[in-house]
């Protein structure tokens, strides 16, 4: 058994680069406390997790639409590192370190290591330090598993029909926690509730340096979103037809894979309390050409735009409340925060560089995945799990009893 921890010691004054001031997240989900309120503010923290978390990390760079011609540049950036992205004659995808409006011509910038730059899901990802594990190895079995998305992710077969950005006030791990928990759905997001219910939720967790969890199946409530207004992508499986998978990819990018058009966010850190968010909606050749296509993706546009300002509106709020310094640590909660917990343990292992934990990529869930990761087919599915509210509900009046 592991000592008692010395709370009046632990939450005055942070050394982040020591584990004792990790040890309450570290606990088993049950018994653990959420990182202290200073990450999302503390100046020292943010130069810390730069280097350590970013730049050790496969950061999402852009989507691989905003890449696809031969000759196109792309600027992006690594926790304020400028990269800029290009595609060369042959069709190569490459990356340069520095920023070409400072420079007269690309090939005077230092070259990202071939290895360094990946591909998947239809997105780039960049590795800066080239520490990273393979980046097959870190998206873990989400990549086999989609298998039948990923053909209609892949580059040129995905189509970007709007893009827009977000200026936030808030840490960028605020806003990854906030897509990570939805039980903010009802008081937040009612429109989005008749479409993916509270109830339909389900946690799925395979290997690999992401957080999921899906809604199945979903309902139609005359809302811009309801599943059916436009072909699902193609050759996807039939049971995708009816689910969402919500899927954050470690550290910097989320989404939630409708079978039809999904809208991709992908965040860069500016400061300790400033995030931008560059948001892509994303559809696909067969959709484009449905009737009324344009009309319907743009309701589709909106109705995100709408539910991501929802999100930021709260996320600008709990940045104040946690710059409170009456505000520490707080609890997770049984069975909706198990994801954020494993988000906040990733940033753990990657801010303990001397630590063995530093790049390992965690597990999976050996028996809460409601659609089994190697099924193929729907006959192929057991029956649904209970729901994540249904299995609460049923633990808490056990705990009762
Ligand atoms: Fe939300």
């Amino acid at each position: 058994m592991s000592a008692a921890i010395d709370w009046a010691k632990l939450d005055v004054g942070y050394d982040w680069t020591t584990s004792e001031v990790y040890r309450p997240t570290r606990l088993e989900v049950d018994d653990a406390s959420t990182l202290p309120g200073a990450v999302y503010s503390d100046p020292d923290f943010h130069d810390l997790e730069k280097q350590r978390v970013w730049h050790s990390s496969w950061v999402c760079v852009a989507e691989q639409s905003d890449v696809l011609t031969p000759g196109t540049m792309f600027a992006s950036d690594v926790a304020g590192t400028p990269i800029v992205l290009t595609r060369d004659s042959s069709g190569a995808l490459r990356g340069f370190q520095g920023e070409t409006a400072t420079v007269g011509s690309l090939e005077e910038l230092p070259e990202v290591p071939s290895s360094h730059v990946g591909c998947a899901l239809g997105l780039v990802f960049v590795n800066l330090n080239g520490e990273a594990p393979p980046l097959r190895e870190w998206l873990g079995d989400l990549v086999p598993w989609l298998e039948d998305y990923e053909k209609a992710l892949t580059s040129g077969q995905l189509i970007a029909t709007h893009r827009t950005s977000y200026d936030i006030a808030a840490n960028w791990k605020l806003l990854i926690e906030n897509f990570l928990e939805y039980y903010h759905l009802p008081a937040v997001h009612p429109a989005l509730c008749n479409v993916s219910g509270v109830d339909e939720h389900q946690r799925f967790q395979g290997r690999g340096m992401y957080m999921g969890f899906a809604t199945h199946p979903l309902t139609k409530g005359g809302t811009a979103i309801d599943p059916g207004r436009l072909p699902p992508f193609p050759a996807i499986k039939a049971h995708r037809h009816e689910t969402a998978y919500h899927l954050c990819i470690f550290p910097n990018v989320f989404f939630s894979l409708y079978p039809e058009a999904f809208f991709r966010v992908r965040l860069t850190q500016q400061s300790p309390t400033r995030t931008v968010e560059y948001a892509t909606l994303q559809t696909h050749a067969a959709a484009m050409e449905a009737p009324d296509a344009s009309a319907i993706l743009q309701e589709v546009f909106e109705f995100w735009d709408n539910v991501n300002t929802e999100d930021i509106l709260i996320c600008e709020n709990v940045q104040l409340g946690t710059s409170s310094p009456a505000y520490t640590r707080g609890r997770f909660s049984f069975r909706f925060e198990e994801t954020i917990h494993r988000f906040q343990n990733m940033v753990i292992d990657k801010m303990l560089v001397d630590e063995p934990t530093r790049f390992r990529v965690p597990v999976g869930d050996d028996d809460t995945t409601f659609l089994e990761l190697t099924a193929r087919s729907k006959d192929e599915i057991k029956a649904p799990k209970e729901s994540t509210v249904a299995a609460a509900q049923r633990a808490r009046a056990n705990a009762d009893a």
